[in-house]
């Protein structure tokens, strides 16, 4: 059986992915299209316990390189429990953020590097990169507007930390784009979620097809 397909999501805090991936996976659904949704570290306790320890808020004092560790390491487990299962099942895999969020918030936000930040992230996922990675782009000023007038959402305690990290998670994920240009498609998020969400799901189409 032929593999499933692997994408991924990605963007800055408060650029509007979950909500944008919940009427994607409704209009997959509507054409009756079986996926699995993900979110690292959805679904496996190993990769949720990981996670407990770097969102903790008391943890301000966490060493960025141990930051950048444990992210690594809950995502081998969410990959080698959830992701790799069901694409050799031969699933669509849809997945809110991956190694690029390390690359973007570790590598260039937290100034470990990208390219030390990629090396430790190759050897946690025996190098199995995204088929397609959607970067739903938004400036950091809108995203940082957006989380404000949120006030239902869960602030964490990488939502405290200065705007200017936000800036740099966001230079961070244009280097990407810039770097893979085959694999990241950037969306406009300052679309409707509608529109997002409909160029989001025929791109997939096409992918599926060809
Ligand atoms: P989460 O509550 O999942 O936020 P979101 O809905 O925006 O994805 O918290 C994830 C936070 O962790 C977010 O600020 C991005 C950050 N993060 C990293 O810094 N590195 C990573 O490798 C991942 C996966 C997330």
């Amino acid at each position: 059986m032929a593999e499933g397909l692997f994408l991924t999501f990605e963007g800055c805090d408060g650029c509007g992915k979950t909500t944008v991936l919940k009427r994607v996976s409704a209009l997959l659904e509507e054409k009756g299209i079986p996926f699995l949704l993900t979110r690292e570290p959805g679904g496996s306790h190993i990769a949720e316990e990981i996670r407990n320890v770097i969102l903790d808020r008391n943890n301000t004092e966490m060493d960025p390189r141990c930051e950048a560790l444990l992210y690594a390491a809950s995502r081998r487990q969410h990959l080698v429990e959830i992701v790799l299962p069901a694409l050799k099942k031969g699933e669509l895999v849809l997945s809110d953020r991956y190694l690029d969020s390390s690359l973007a918030y570790q590598g260039y936000a937290r100034g470990i590097g990208m390219e030390e930040v990629y090396s430790i992230n190759l050897f946690a996922t025996s190098g199995r990169l995204p088929d397609l990675t959607f970067f739903l782009d938004l400036s950091p000023e809108e995203a940082l507007e957006r989380i404000h007038k949120n006030a239902s959402r869960e602030v964490n305690r990488l939502d405290l930390e200065k705007e200017n990290f936000h800036k740099k998670v966001y230079e961070g994920y244009k280097i990407l784009l810039k770097k893979y240009p085959e694999r990241i498609v950037r969306i406009d998020a300052k679309q409707t979620v509608e529109e997002e969400s409909k160029q989001i799901v025929d791109i997939i189409l096409k992918r599926l097809k060809a």
